[in-house]
């Protein structure tokens, strides 16, 4: 069974049609990219699964219909958005930052998340401002976390970083995947989700353009080059 579905779904900014007849499934365990271009409509699907937009058609998550629930009863349901621009607490320390608002009561804990993560044990009295931008996209996924999510949603996560702390990030990410952690990542390139996901959809113009394996989609070098532009 699929711990989220989004079935027909169609999403607006106003009067703006964003998305379009879009169908999503993931399973409890398994990490999915969505993967497309600048504005194709990335972020769009998980701020339509958080109900940030007007959506019409089904999100469906263990069960149950999440479409136009309020964005904070859909996070309390075990869904955490960790956004493009990561939203770090530039007033409070690391360790404040991870335990500010943690709503759901779970296995997730300081202890634990600093084992995802060790950079983030080093600073937690550092203040937020003070990390680079990959240790707060650490600290963003580690708060994200700390609820006790049953899914999480990574917009971007490799944007403006160095390789090497990409690979920081890809450990810390494989260590949740290892520990059972539903996982949608959306990306413009392929940095995290070539080694990590295992299901990917491709998005254009707001519709899902082609749904397939890690090896279906690398075995399609034309769907690479056009929706992607790698080789
Ligand atoms: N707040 C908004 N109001 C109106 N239109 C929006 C808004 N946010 C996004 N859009 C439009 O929705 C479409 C999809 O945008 P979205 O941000 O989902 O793209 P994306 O795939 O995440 O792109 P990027 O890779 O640049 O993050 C774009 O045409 C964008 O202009
Ligand atoms: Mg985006």
């Amino acid at each position: 069974m699929s711990l989220l579905q989004m079935e027909n779904v169609n999403s607006y900014y106003g009067a703006a049609h964003a998305l379009h007849d879009f169908n999503l499934s993931i399973k409890e365990g398994e990490i999915i990219s969505l993967l497309g271009r600048n504005g194709v409509g990335k972020s769009t699907t998980l701020k339509s699964i958080m109900g940030m937009l007007t959506v019409k058609g089904d999100v469906i998550f263990d069960g149950e219909k999440l479409t136009n629930l309020p964005t904070s009863k859909i996070a309390r349901k075990g869904i955490g958005l960790v956004p493009e621009e990561r939203r770090i607490f530039s007033n409070l320390t690391v360790k404040e930052n991870l335990l500010v608002g943690v709503s759901r009561k779970g296995v997730w804990n300081l202890e634990r998340v600093y084992e995802l993560f060790p950079v983030l044990k080093e600073k937690q009295n550092r203040m937020g401002t003070l990390l680079s931008g990959g240790e707060q996209q650490m600290l963003a996924i580690a708060r994200s976390i700390m609820s006790n999510p049953k899914l999480i949603l990574l917009d971007e996560p490799c944007e403006g970083l160095a390789p090497v702390i990409v690979n920081e990030l890809k450990k810390g990410i494989a260590k949740l995947k290892e520990e059972g952690m539903t996982i949608i990542i959306a990306e413009q390139s392929l940095r995290i989700s070539k080694v990590l996901a295992t299901r990917h959809y491709l998005i254009s113009k707001g519709e899902v353009c082609f749904e397939g394996s890690s090896d279906q989609l690398f075995d399609s070098p034309d769907i690479l080059i056009k929706y992607l532009g790698v080789q």
